[in-house]
């Protein structure tokens, strides 16, 4: 159950870059799971850009599951070979777009202000942004979690930012892909923090922003996790390419 008052939760796959067409076997399976026995969710597949539009034409437009990007340029078109406008991603199908994963920053350096332009990109295209944060292992270790994620929280989400269009992933790099999980108090302490800072700066309506928790999320740990409190959902890598993995997880919302 989610909390009173609390926004419905969102489960999202991150397939990164992985899947080929005759995976779009595997978001089938997972759109008739849904379909089938609506969950206490909403679910969101993001799989490669190159099956956005097969994923969409193979589960219909209004399909119990959306689908989603991994990227976005700033622009909306142009000379910007090898990118994506938004307004592309939305033409071929797509409904969100997640920018700021840490591995994007990681892989090419994007800066809170770059994330920041990407999301204001997918608010001028329709399509919901899912913002990620997270600090490293160095980052954590010398203390600095809470500050390093509000920092790129403030810096990240737009001003014109909308409770129902924005979604917030706090992914501690150090537990993506590698089996290590946040505690529950960890996470309680972030999702708290962030919570916090979003409706000092939004005011109430910060309340129906979805947190997302991060980081080898599995159907064996996914009940704790989103049973903490401010979080609302989960953004799963690894244990989204599989779909009984991914209903495991989708299953834990009740
Ligand atoms: P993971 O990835 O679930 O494989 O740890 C999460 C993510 O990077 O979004």
């Amino acid at each position: 159950m989610s909390e009173a008052g609390a926004p419905r939760r969102l489960i999202a796959g991150n397939w990164k870059m992985n899947g080929f067409s005759r995976d779009l076997a595997t978001i089938e399976a997972v759109a008739g799971a849904v379909g089938q026995k609506p969950f206490n969710c909403d679910v969101m597949i993001c799989p490669p850009a190159t099956l956005i539009a097969g994923s969409v034409s193979t589960i219909g437009n209004n399909a119990a599951v959306a689908i989603g990007a991994q990227d976005c340029h700033v622009s909306a078109h142009g000379a910007h070979t090898g990118d994506l406008s938004a307004e592309m991603l939305a033409d071929a199908g797509a409904r969100a777009v997640i920018v700021g994963h840490s591995e994007r920053r990681g892989d090419h350096g994007e800066t809170d202000s770059l994330i920041c332009a990407k999301a204001k990109a997918a608010a001028r295209a329709g399509l919901i942004s899912i913002i990620c944060v997270g600090e490293t292992a160095g980052q954590r270790a010398a203390g600095l979690t809470q500050a390093v994620v509000l920092r790129q929280l403030a810096a990240s989400v737009p001003d014109a930012a909308q409770a129902e269009t924005t979604v917030v992933a706090y992914e501690p790099v150090w537990a993506i892909g590698t089996g290590q999980v946040a505690t529950p108090e960890d996470i309680a302490q972030v999702h708290g923090a962030m919570r916090a800072a979003l409706v000092e700066r939004f005011g109430a309506t910060a309340s129906g922003i979805r947190l997302l928790y991060g980081g080898s999320v599995k159907p064996s740990n996914a009940g704790e996790i989103l049973s903490v409190p401010d979080v609302n959902g989960a953004l799963v890598g690894g244990a989204s390419l599989k779909a009984e993995d991914f209903l495991g997880i989708i299953s834990a919302c009740g």
